[in-house]
């Protein structure tokens, strides 16, 4: 199983950005987790983190033929982003959505999420166990 995680906007800022909602765990912790997870499980894991929305749908089309699944938080793009829906859709591997924070106990526009169309399931508020959840999910 190969498995490429996927980490929008700002995400890189964790442990700075409002920890009161995305807690003091910064982004290298977040890798590290992840990397020891899959080292546990066997399975071959890939990070990607971007600010940039066309560089995320570029690692998705890239994402064709070389991995069994995706573990994608877009971040601010859930809530905008049909690109990321599409290329989603164009390359059809298996997905799932995480969200560290609870997006349905926060602002009306975090409700809206367009990957969840393609999502074969959505995670959300369970923290950095999230990521292994979705993992768990896809294995
Ligand atoms: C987030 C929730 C989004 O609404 C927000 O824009 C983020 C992070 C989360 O992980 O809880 O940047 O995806």
């Amino acid at each position: 199983m190969r498995i490429l995680v996927i980490n929008g906007p700002n995400l890189n800022m964790l442990g700075i950005r409002e920890p009161d909602i995305y807690g003091r765990k910064t982004y290298a912790d977040l890798e590290a987790l992840i990397e020891n997870y899959c080292k546990e499980k066997n399975v071959a894991v890939e990070l990607f983190q971007s600010n940039h929305e066309g560089a995320i749908v570029e690692k998705i089309q890239q994402a064709y033929g070389k991995f069994d699944g995706i573990v994608i938080n877009p971040a601010a793009y859930t809530h905008t982003s049909v690109a990321i829906l599409d290329a989603l859709k164009a390359v059809g591997i298996r997905t799932v959505e995480v969200h560290i924070s609870d997006v349905s106990a926060r602002e009306d526009f975090r409700r809206i999420s367009y990957v969840r169309l393609y999502a074969e399931k959505t995670i959300t508020g369970l923290g950095f166990d999230g990521y292994l959840r979705a993992i768990d999910h896809l294995l």
